[in-house]
């Protein structure tokens, strides 16, 4: 008999993609899409640019640690997550609870093409983006993998393929989706 589909986290590299393959999973799913960064931004009012100049990165991992503590609790839904959310340990025991982790993985090229216009990533606002980006990659990844129960590559193919091959690995994990 088919298992019932848990929570899904998306977990991966700034640019991966997770908020937008979230809100399209979210939709083929009928659950609730939730995003740890948006949550951060409404409980505190201010968004996460003015958290990392208040309050420095610090501040910002504590109201990343406390919205996974409570976003964790909810049942069935996706749920994306900021890139850096893999760094705490605890953050990733939360994760590996939480539901069923999915890692879109992107390279560093595909991150640089798809943050590199954007100046609402304070981590990159920065000299040499692109080597921030190389240098998070090289830290983050074996622990993207640590709680990864799937990983994706997603690079070199379209948004709506990447939904289809989210829902193909989890039928075959034996879910109902
Ligand atoms: C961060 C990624 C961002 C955001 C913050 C820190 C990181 O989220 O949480 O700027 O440490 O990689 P996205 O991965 O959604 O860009």
């Amino acid at each position: 008999m088919a298992k019932v589909l848990p929570s899904l986290i998306l977990v991966g590299p700034m640019g991966s993609g997770k908020s937008t393959i979230g809100q399209l999973l979210a939709k083929k799913l009928h659950r609730p899409f939730v995003d740890t960064d948006h949550y951060i931004e409404h409980k505190t009012g201010a968004d996460i640019p003015w958290i990392f100049d208040i309050e420095g990165e610090s501040g910002f991992r504590q109201r990343e640690t406390k919205a996974l503590r409570q976003l964790s609790q909810n049942m069935g839904q996706i749920l994306a997550t900021g890139g850096g959310v893999v760094i705490r340990e605890e953050n990733r025991h939360l994760l590996k609870k939480a539901g069923l982790v999915i890692f879109l993985h992107a390279d560093v090229d595909t991150q640089w093409q798809r943050t590199k216009k954007d100046k609402n990533r304070p981590l990159l606002n920065q000299d040499n983006p692109k080597q921030i980006l190389q240098n998070l990659y090289d830290i983050r990844l074996p622990l993207y993998r640590e709680v990864a129960d799937i990983e994706i590559i997603s690079q070199k193919i379209s948004t709506k393929k990447m939904v289809i091959e989210v829902l193909e690995k989890i039928r075959a994990m034996g879910y109902d989706c």
